[in-house]
């Protein structure tokens, strides 16, 4: 079928470059003469009856916004159809929407929704394509790189570049005051960002989700380090990263529209227990969500820019639904089955992992005794 109308929205946690891609797919389809619709808030815009919501980008509507961070249409990770929050006496209940949104897609007169994700937005497309959506795109977005299915996502280049700075100026810092800096990245349940991060800001510990850690590894590592002169040191770990008993550290519970728990804190953790057992003076920081704010860097833009086009592209020359993934440097489209259901987590063989034990890097997992002074 002849495509001439298609929707597009953005969910779950914003990345730097959902702009771009918005902006490649409403110029790339312009010129295919197809008309593209943006779903704003998820797809909270399809369920509400306001028109503001369904905003057409035309060529005009998309232009200047390619550096911006953010997205124009907004997100929400709480925002599943089938659980959608619905205001019942001013408090929200959980209500599937699925068949209204459904129909609402056909009453419009979409052919296709392009939908930017990470696995939340992937298995909600799937679950729709099951309950009669005609055909979904899904583009790969997270700044933690966690996708299955593709090599890259956009917004983690841009992630690691806001850590890896961050690093350069702890460093100074740590320098001056002989301490150790521990700095808390995203990773839920992968540790890309630390581990890109760590590597290339120069730390000498990376405390990953997929490497379960032990306290006295991170010990000795510092003490050996000080002992050689070098009295500062810093320490970069993942928010999902795990004690080898399995504890993590959460801030938050999961809630009825939250699929999961929000975490946050192990790096105060860390920094309390380096303190009190080694003795050196130390700090935390949490970069949070200054990963997922501001410009995309030209890599996500450009990244951006080719996941769009080929979205674009996927749906003129196939009639299929599936991911427009990356792999070995060119775009593809996967089955949403090859996608969905856990993450691309790191592999404790993975070369730049060898690559930071083969500098002396710490992770954690060391048997005593690993590092000589
Ligand atoms: O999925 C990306 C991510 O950055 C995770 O690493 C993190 O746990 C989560 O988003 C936090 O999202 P929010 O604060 O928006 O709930």
């Amino acid at each position: 079928m002849a495509i001439k109308r298609i929707a597009i929205n953005t969910g779950g946690g914003d990345a730097p470059g959902l702009n771009g891609v918005i902006r490649a797919v409403a110029l790339s389809a312009y010129r295919e003469g197809w008309e593209v619709v943006g779903i704003r808030e998820g797809y909270r815009g399809l369920l509400d009856d306001d028109p503001e919501l369904l905003p057409v980008l035309d060529p005009d509507r998309v232009r200047g916004i390619m550096h911006l961070g953010g997205t124009i249409l907004g997100t929400t990770n709480r925002g599943d159809p089938f659980n959608f929050p619905v205001m019942v006496d001013g408090k929200p209940e959980p209500r599937d929407m699925s068949k209204k949104l459904v129909d609402r897609f056909k009453e419009l007169g979409f052919d296709a929704l392009v939908a930017l994700g990470g696995d939340g937005s992937m298995s909600l497309a799937t679950r729709l394509l099951k309950a009669g959506l005609p055909r979904v795109i899904g583009v790969p977005k997270t700044i933690d790189n966690d996708l299955k299915g593709t090599d890259i996502t956009f917004g983690f280049e841009t992630a690691v570049s806001t850590a890896t700075e961050a690093l350069d100026r702890l460093h100074t810092t740590a320098q001056s005051h002989r301490r150790v800096m521990v700095v808390e990245v995203m990773g839920r349940d992968a540790g890309w960002i630390a581990l890109h991060a760590g590597i290339g800001g120069g730390a000498d510990v990376i405390l990953i989700p997929e490497i379960p850690f032990r306290l006295e590894s991170v010990y000795e590592k510092l003490h050996r380090r000080y002992q050689r002169g070098r009295q500062f040191a810093i320490v970069v770990v993942a928010e999902g990263a795990k004690l080898q008993d399995g504890a993590a550290v959460y801030k938050g519970e999961k809630g009825q529209f939250r699929e999961h728990a929000q975490l946050g804190g192990i790096s105060e953790y860390l920094a309390r227990e380096i303190g009190r057992a080694t003795g050196y003076e130390t700090r935390n920081v949490v970069l949070g969500h200054l990963q997922r704010g501001g410009s995309p860097v030209t890599y996500d833009r450009v990244l951006a820019q080719r996941l769009g086009c080929a979205a674009t592209r996927y749906l003129k020359e196939t009639t299929e639904s599936g991911l427009v993934a990356m792999r070995g440097g060119r775009t593809q489209l996967v089955p949403f089955s090859e996608v969905v259901g856990g993450t691309r987590g790191v592999d404790a063989n993975d070369e730049l992992v060898l690559t930071a034990r083969a500098l002396g890097l710490c992770f954690g997992d060391e048997p005593p005794g690993t590092f000589v002074a």
